[in-house]
């Protein structure tokens, strides 16, 4: 398998994409040849950019949606419901095969999560399964105000028990000017959690190419 990272997150709408796009970028302003992968897309009738097309753009690749993305869904929904209301089930061998036809094709694969980590791809296949079957180190995102020590420590804690490598932890978006909570967060989930927690600040979305580097140790 090729090099990469798997990023998940602490829930939905904690930053997994702007972290995924950030990593992604980083990696294509060094030279690299960057393949993003995100098994399903749920939420394609919502307005706003999906995630695979701010992944291609941030990496700068052709990847086609579907080689992004190869199971596509317009609920805003678990994976596992969307699937079974379009009459279908989602197959880990499909999606084993996808990210790893992606990964031939580049340097680096950076995959994007869906949810948190026990979230349902199929009903008996969850996204930590599939994080386990591509061998991949994750990098967990999260929000860095009130609540987000324990959905961390959690989220790390599932990951450990599973057998999977914690890279680092991203609090974002990380505000200019930390209060008292955000920076005792920070420090509290790297004393507790034994991880690297980094941050990322207000990206502007639109302009990949002025994004600040976010390197992983
Ligand atoms: N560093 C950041 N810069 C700009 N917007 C951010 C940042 N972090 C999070 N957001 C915003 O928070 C929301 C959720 O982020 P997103 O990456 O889509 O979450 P997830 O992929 O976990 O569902 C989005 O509106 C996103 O634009
Ligand atoms: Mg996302």
């Amino acid at each position: 398998m090729t090099a990469g990272v798997f990023v998940t997150g602490t829930g939905t709408e904690v930053g997994k994409t702007v972290v995924a796009a950030a990593i992604a970028r980083t990696l294509a302003g060094d030279g690299r040849r960057v393949a993003v992968f995100k098994p399903t897309v749920t939420g394609l009738e919502d307005p706003g950019e999906p995630d695979h097309r701010l992944l291609r753009r941030a990496a700068s690749s052709e990847q086609a949606n579907g080689e992004i993305a190869p199971y596509r869904y317009g609920p805003p929904m678990s994976p596992h419901l969307a699937a079974a209301l379009a009459g279908e089930e989602i197959q880990p061998d499909r999606l084993l095969t996808a990210a790893r036809e992606a990964a031939a094709g580049a340097d680096i694969l950076v995959c994007e999560g869906v949810g948190g980590l026990l979230v349902p791809l199929s009903p008996d296949y969850l996204v930590r399964d599939l994080a386990l079957d591509l061998g991949l180190p994750l990098v967990v995102a999260a929000s860095p105000g009130l609540g987000t020590i324990n959905h961390t420590l959690l989220t790390i804690a599932v990951a450990r028990q599973a057998g999977l490598g914690v890279a680092a932890v991203v609090l974002t978006p990380w505000p200019e000017r930390p209060d008292q909570i955000e920076a005792s967060n920070r420090a509290t989930i790297e004393a507790l959690g034994e991880v690297k927690v980094e941050t990322l600040r207000h990206l502007d979305l639109s302009n990949p190419t002025a994004w600040p580097p976010l390197r992983l140790p």
